[in-house]
Formats: structure tokens, sequence, C-alpha cells
């Protein structure tokens, strides 16, 4: 641990947790002065019925919102602009997230957009982030990506095909009200991908260059919690304990990599995502493992604390190390995640990939150097396994 380097640690969510918590939203709506509110949510979170209860207390309330709910899957840069122009039209003052991390997403860009102008994209650009957003009560529906508590904004832009993240404090959630009962309707195979998605964050912040000690102890315990629980979530859907473990690890995990960052397994899941349009989740899943086994002799001691954190006995660093790989593996394979072929990645695509990962802006917190011709080389290697 670098005790000597310089760190700092900045959490702006209040959180909530606990069965039923997704009941106080009036609460803090009151709390925050909100008066007209833009619900940003998805189609299937639409059609879930998980909205009926949430509206039902605004209606019950007087407080007046509108519902906007065509948030794509890795979410597009033209659903920000929809959403901001609805926000300024209504003259939202608060927008309510409802869903997984495309809708937490979207509404963290639109909070910057409908205030401040411009399109998304001018925002990749920290510094042109002012303080007047409008702030957000996050209600996560899926326990993965964590976009409740960090400060990242994921969006795709469509023309270039490329994601582009906006970070900052400023777009985090003011309140996240962590409710695990909500997370039950989530069918399997979004299970196991969201959850693959926050132990990728776990690990990836633990190790990421500029990891500091605070979101290191979060990170951990993420680890253990998710490496406990997904299984258990993904065989009983209904298991309250596992699910609400799994929804505590991936806030958790959330935690701690918007305070480091994520690595070269995001850059290549997010180069996916934004080229195939496939889910995030399974994009990191099933890039997880081979890059731990890449990354292995740079980090050789935190995967050795990973076994640990996951439960796994050893006797040099070395063999905990490739027992966390091994763990891992095993893992994305008992929640039944696809192999890197299975995704329907072109060969000919591959230099577009590499070269979309390698000017990601995380790429430089792997813990092994990588540039464009290391990322074609380790996605060839992949593509060829079984
Ligand atoms: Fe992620």
């Amino acid at each position: 641990m670098a005790l000597l380097s310089n760190f700092d640690f900045e959490l702006p969510t209040k959180m909530e947790y606990g069965i039923g918590v997704s009941e106080k939203l009036v609460h803090y709506l009151r709390e925050l002065g909100a008066e007209r509110i833009l619900l940003v949510t998805d189609p299937g979170i639409e059609k879930s019925g998980i909205l009926d209860p949430i509206e039902k207390q605004l209606k019950e309330s007087g407080i007046y919102w509108t519902r906007f709910s065509e948030v794509e899957p890795n979410p597009k840069d033209y659903n920000v602009e929809k959403g901001a122009s609805l926000a300024r039209e209504d003259g939202s003052d608060c927008i309510l997230a409802v869903g997984g991390g495309s809708p937490i997403d979207c509404a963290k860009a639109i909070s910057v957009v409908a205030v401040q102008g411009e399109n998304s994209i001018y925002y990749q650009d920290r510094s042109r982030i002012g303080k007047e957003v409008l702030p957000i009560i996050a209600i996560p529906t899926t326990a993965g990506t964590g976009s409740e508590v960090t400060f990242g904004s994921v969006i795709t832009d469509t023309k270039e095909h490329f994601k582009f993240t906006i970070k900052s404090p400023l777009i985090g959630p003011r309140v996240a009200l962590l409710d695990p009962r909500l997370t039950l309707s989530m069918p399997k195979a979004l299970t196991a991908s969201t959850g693959m998605d926050a132990l990728t964050h776990a690990i990836e912040g633990y190790t990421a260059k500029n990891a500091e000690p605070i979101g290191d102890a979060i990170a951990l315990y993420a680890i253990e919690l998710i490496s406990k629980y997904l299984k258990r979530a993904f065989d009983n859907g209904e298991d309250l304990e596992a699910r609400a473990g799994m929804l505590l690890g991936s806030t958790m995990a959330g935690i701690a990599f918007s305070h480091s960052d994520v690595a070269a397994v995001h850059c290549i899941a997010e180069a996916l995502g934004a080229k195939y349009d496939s889910p995030h989740g399974v994009c990191n899943a099933v890039v997880l493992a081979p890059m731990m086994e890449y990354n292995m002799n740079y980090c050789q001691e935190k995967y050795a604390m990973v076994a640990k954190a996951m439960g796994i006995s050893f006797g040099s660093e070395k063999e905990g190390a490739l027992k966390a790989v091994e763990a891992v593996k095993k893992l994305a394979e008992d929640v039944e995640l696809p192999s890197f072929r299975s995704l329907g990645i072109r060969e000919g695509d591959m230099e577009e990939l590499a070269d979309n990962s390698a000017k990601n802006g995380s790429n430089k917190d792997n813990p092994r150097p990588m540039n464009r011709e290391d990322y074609l080389s380790f996605m060839k290697d992949l593509y060829n396994r079984k």
C-alpha cells in the first residue's frame, strides 16, 4: 500500500439501504425541495411494474412528474439530448432515475445538459461541467453498475460508435435508495451480466494504477460479497439475502472504482458495447479472467488479496493470484456467461476495437501498460481460444 502517496476521497451521495427504503422517496424529494420531477427510466422497467409503487407515492404526495422512458441499453447521445430538452420544456428541478446503469447514467448526463446546454459529448472535458446541475435521486433495480454512487456517465456517441465518459462528483446522485426488493425481478441473464460487471468494477477498481486505500478496503469487501452471493442470486432470484448481498456489493464496487478507475477490461468492453450494442456486463465478463492473466506480473500481490476476499486459501502469493483468476473464470461459467467469440465479434473489426480500447480514458490506469498493438494481440488471442 502506497502510504506516502497523496489521495482524496469524496462521496456526495447520501445512501439509504434496506428492505422497503424506496418507500421513503417523497421524504427525500421534499428534503431537496423538488417540485417538478423528470422520471428517467427505460421500457423494460416500465413494463416490469416496478414504477407502480414509486409513481403511487408521487401521486399521493401531489408532486408533479413527467416520465421519460426512452433510455436504451448502452445509453445513446440522442437519449440524453431528448431527455434534456424534455426537462427544459417541463421546468424540471430534480431527476429521479429508476433502473439499471443505463437510465442512471443517462440521468447524470441530462442533469448537466438540461441546465448548461450544449450536447452531452461537450462535457467529456470535465472542466466544462459547471456547478448548476439538476439534483438526482437514484433508485437502482439491478445489482451491477453502481451508477447510483459513481460520478461517471458513460454515453454512446452514435456517429463514431464510441463510448465517452462524463465524470465529475457534481453529477453524482444526491440520494441513492438501495432497496434489495427492487432487484428481485431481474431475470437470470441480467443477474449474471450485471453481477459480473460489479465484480469487474471491484477488481479493476482495486488494481487500477491510481487506487487508494479507502477505495481498496471497500473493493475487497465488495469482492467478498459478490463472490459469495452472485451464484446464489443467479440460482434463485427470489433469495432476498443473496439479492441484498449483491446490491450492497455492487454499490460498494461502484464507490471503489469511482475513486480510482476501471481499466483495460472496461476499455475493451466499452469498445465492444459501442460497436455491437452488446450488454456491458457480458462484455466485461468474457474479458475479465483473461485480462487478469495478462496483468498478472503487475499486480500479483493484489490478486492474492482478491483470492483471500473470495475465501480461497493458498500458500504463496503467486498461488493465490493464480487461484483468483481461476475462481473468476469459474464464477463466469457458473452463471453461464458466453465466450468472447460468441458475442458476434468480426475479425475485420479488431483494428477498430483495438483503436477504441487504447484511446479509452481508463487505459492509463491498467496495471500493465497497454497500447493499441497490445489490445489487438490480446483480442486476437482471445478470439482464437475455444
Ligand atoms: Fe461497468
